[in-house]
């Protein structure tokens, strides 16, 4: 059978973590399965975007997609454990959780809607950009701030007294500029390949919350493949995500640096009473999720802060 047309479909650019981690995967395809499967990359939103992707792997229109673990709350909403601010202390925190039973078993926790997780990648920590200063919460306040749909997001800067809109990252750029919001929050790979410092003079440098991704593929055409092909494809997968987790941070580390050298945008360090009083405000969050995301889960995701 075959050959097997994968089509991988996501919102950022090439040269982001997720950008080339698409592209690495069908090198290695291209370099392993050449005749039996194929890899077509569509980076930008340019096939699907954030508003119809999940439904185009769903019906098969795209085999693999990896959005940001923010966008499946409708699927299973103990997912959302990813997205409660200040809770995984960093990357290597938020690693370990994954690297955990409890974080593999998410993975294969929307199979009821079609959906099987095939790994984690990771962008970075999120930084809150706007039109001024957000050293302390109440500097937050009246802003409107561009979210991925996530009621997490939502309740996070409610508890700052922001607003906040959802909308597919592809209209990030044109919002900003319009001034239908005025601030948003991003990793720093992000801000940079969209050049989102042109139009927020000030990165306060939050690091409030992980963005990160699940790669996942439609599960009727996943289990559909003969066994020696989906572990060919698996072990590619493997590879790819330890390339991504490991050359992610760098990757934020140098579009910081980017930015910072070409002074569109002033970066704010928080001191840590600063950064204290942000997770203060925004702590009940966590308590308003526990419901749908359960203790248990807020508890594991704690620990994952404690090498072990
Ligand atoms: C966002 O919508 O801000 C992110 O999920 C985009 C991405 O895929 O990094």
């Amino acid at each position: 059978a075959g050959p097997f047309l994968f089509r991988f479909s996501h919102v950022v650019g090439e040269d982001t973590p997720k950008g080339r981690g698409a592209l690495l995967f069908r090198k290695l395809v291209d370099q392993r399965l050449a005749g039996r499967v194929h890899v077509e990359v569509y980076p930008d939103s340019k096939l699907f975007g954030d508003a119809d992707e999940m439904a185009a792997l769903q019906n098969n229109q795209a085999q693999l997609l990896a959005p940001s673990l923010a966008k499946f709350s409708q699927y299973n909403p103990q997912l959302q454990v990813f997205d409660l601010p200040f809770l995984f202390n960093d990357m290597a925190a938020l690693e370990r959780f994954q690297r955990r039973p409890v974080g593999r078993e998410l993975l294969q926790s929307m199979k009821a809607h079609n959906i099987v997780g095939l790994g984690y990648w990771h962008n970075g920590m999120k930084q809150m950009s706007a039109s001024k200063p957000l050293r302390l919460p109440a500097d937050a306040a009246g802003l409107t701030f561009r979210i991925q749909a996530s009621p997490v997001a939502e309740a996070q800067f409610a508890a700052v007294r922001a607003s906040a809109v959802a909308m597919p990252f592809a209209e990030v750029r044109n919002a900003l500029s319009s001034g239908r919001v005025q601030a948003a929050e991003n990793p720093w790979t992000n801000l940079y390949s969209k050049h989102l410092d042109e139009l927020q003079p000030v990165i306060t440098e939050t690091s409030h919350g992980a963005l990160d991704y699940m790669v996942v593929a439609n599960s009727r055409f996943w289990y559909g493949m003969p066994h020696e092909i989906r572990s060919e494809l698996e072990a590619i997968l493997d590879e790819v995500s330890h390339a991504v987790n490991t050359d992610a941070e760098q990757q934020n580390a140098q579009a910081r640096a980017a930015i910072l050298a070409a002074g569109r945008s002033q970066i704010v360090t928080l001191t840590a009473d600063e950064r204290e009083a942000w997770r203060q405000a925004m702590r009940p969050v966590w308590l308003r999720f526990e419901g749908q995301i359960s203790r248990k889960l807020i508890e594991a995701a704690e620990r994952s802060n404690h090498a072990r």
